[in-house]
């Protein structure tokens, strides 16, 4: 069955939502999601969004600590811009509702989290992303020009290679013309025709054993670009949370925000020692790659499972109010905040890159744009700064809304493309064969491709995805279409890329930390 829509947005977090709301007055948009709306990375999120707000803070000094997160990899002309168009798309999500904390005065009540200078960081609590994701939907829901698809599953972007002519990633004469989708209550893949496309899929966190992503977040957009022949660059940027609360075989695990560490908590080994300042002057609130590393690194040296975050010397009441639901979540363990240490551990938590973009959100493909985490903008370089990625997701919605209104008056639907070809595919899943693989994926990239990597690790880590890779392709000609399935494939696309892109970083940098090629010496080398 085939639909036609001037604008098919694809996932439904900050990046999707905000971009549907800018472009509906034009034109009719069909917003996928493969969950519920409310589902998706946005949701969880806790810290809070980063902007200029008040002097003596300023855009140079955000600009500044942007760069030094991310070790010389960021475009300075992409941080400028979000920098400085941050505050637009604050008073944006507050129209739309948003409620972030005041102070008695009047002022907003900023945070500070692992890098920033100064206190920038916008919040609702410690569940921030729940209350923009919460407004965001009601807005879209109640949007007559929005038609919700949910439940449904995008597998795959349809550009000339569904028409049967050759596509090559370099010659970027690639259009994509929309996507077929797979209808998950009645499994049937729907065509949608669309003149703009705009992947907004979020992040890659379930390639890893442990982390703070849903389960929603196994990389379908960046593998369905990748397999479109669109450029991905990045990859090797992944970033580890330095504190998720520890309790082994829990999915996703549960984010000790790093605005508690902004408030003045402390990390200390399991023998109640303070170690971060022998890595890093900056002491608990260095960017995130060193102190994610330095955990680590104290971890292994001792042979612990985790090590504690202390918050017992802060005011007991500040702590249950700033922070509801971490109290209540740890209460729940027996682990009271006030008086008791956090024990936490790293986790998978954000992809630094992804689909590549231009400043507009255009991807090197015609007619399609990525946004959000699922996108490689040059903001985050080699190490997002803390709380800049809600604000590049709304940022970046807005710059591609304001680009595709453009475009989308200016193309048609393309009139020739054939229905979902279910030819070959009647074999039942074997769902044993789908969850044996993707825990060995989940091994493979936290055993060889995690916090520390070598060129042994990477090569291993090639190598046994490569089987896995074989054998799930052809598991996915013969069998019927599923989710899982279609995840696990992803998943391998994605894990391939961030091994390949691993392996081609001739040194250590931000986030990717190789023991065969030393850092350059700087405050950031151990
Ligand atoms: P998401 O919010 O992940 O949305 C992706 C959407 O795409 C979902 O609706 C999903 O269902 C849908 N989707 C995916 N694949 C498909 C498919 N094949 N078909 C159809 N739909 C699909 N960042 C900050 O700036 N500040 C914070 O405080 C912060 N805290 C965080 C805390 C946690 C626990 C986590 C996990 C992340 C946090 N982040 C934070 C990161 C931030 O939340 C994300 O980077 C951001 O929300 C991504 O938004 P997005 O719109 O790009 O993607
Ligand atoms: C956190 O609250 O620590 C997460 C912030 C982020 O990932 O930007």
């Amino acid at each position: 069955m085939q639909r036609r829509y001037d604008f098919l947005v694809i996932g439904s977090g900050l990046a999707g939502l905000s971009y549907a709301l800018k472009v509906a007055h034009q034109g009719r948009v069909a917003l996928i999601s493969k969950d519920g709306l409310e589902e998706s990375n946005t949701r969880y999120a806790q810290g809070g969004i980063a902007s200029v707000m008040y002097p003596p803070d300023d855009y140079e000094k955000h600009i500044e600590d942007t760069l030094i997160s991310g070790d010389g990899l960021c475009h300075r002309d992409v941080v400028e811009m979000v920098v400085r168009e941050a505050p637009a798309q604050i008073e944006a999500l507050i129209d739309w509702g948003v409620e972030f904390d005041k102070k008695p005065d009047g002022h907003y009540d900023l945070g500070r989290e692992g890098g920033h200078s100064y206190y920038r960081v916008l919040h609702h609590k410690d569940n921030t992303g729940e209350e923009i994701q919460r407004k965001l939907v009601r807005q879209v829901r109640n949007h007559p020009q929005i038609d919700l698809l949910e439940q449904h599953f995008a597998v795959d972007l349809i550009t000339q290679h569904h028409l049967g002519k050759h596509v090559s990633r370099q010659n970027g004469d690639i259009e994509c013309y929309g996507a077929y989708v797979f209808n998950l209550h009645t499994s049937k893949v729907l065509t949608l025709l669309s003149k703009v496309t705009v992947v907004a899929t979020g992040g890659i966190g379930n390639l890893y054993d442990t982390t703070t992503n849903p389960e929603i977040a196994t990389g379908d957009g960046i593998a369905m670009v990748y397999r479109a022949k669109g450029i991905i660059e990045n990859m090797e940027f992944v970033q580890f949370h330095p504190t998720a609360l520890y309790e082994p075989g829990v999915r996703p695990a549960f984010l000790i925000t790093e605005a508690l560490r902004g408030y003045g908590a402390l990390l200390r080994t399991t023998d109640g020692r303070e170690f971060m300042e022998n890595y890093d002057k900056r002491g608990c609130l260095a960017p995130r790659d060193v102190v994610a590393r330095a955990i680590d690194n104290e971890m292994k040296k001792r042979g612990d499972d985790f090590v504690y975050l202390d918050g017992t010397h802060l005011e007991a009441q500040g702590l249950r109010e700033n922070f509801p639901n971490i109290y209540q979540k740890c209460l729940s363990l027996n682990i009271d905040i006030t008086k008791d240490y956090i024990p936490v551990t790293p986790a998978a938590h954000y992809s630094c890159g992804g689909i590549k973009v231009d400043m507009n959100g255009c991807s090197t493909i015609g007619r399609l744009y990525a946004i959000g985490e699922a996108s490689c903008t040059g903001l985050h370089g080699a190490n997002r700064l803390a709380s800049n990625s809600l604000m590049e997701a709304v940022v970046y919605a807005d710059r591609a809304a304001r680009h595709s209104l453009k475009q989308a008056g200016q193309v048609a639907y393309r009139e020739d493309i054939p229905e979902w070809d279910y030819s070959g595919t009647t074999y039942p899943e074997e769902m044993v064969m789908i969850t044996q693989n993707f825990k060995e994926v989940h091994q493979i990239m936290s055993n060889y491709v995690g916090i520390v990597r070598s060129n042994l690790r990477l090569e291993r880590a090639l190598k046994r995805l490569e089987i896995i890779y074989n054998e799930t392709e052809e598991l996915y000609e013969k069998s019927t279409l599923s989710q899982r399935l279609c995840e696990l494939r992803n998943l391998i696309n994605v894990g391939y890329l961030v091994i390949k892109m691993a392996q081609e970083m001739r040194e250590s940098r931000g986030l990717h930390y190789t023991l065969d090629y030393p850092r350059k010496k700087s405050g950031r080398e151990f």
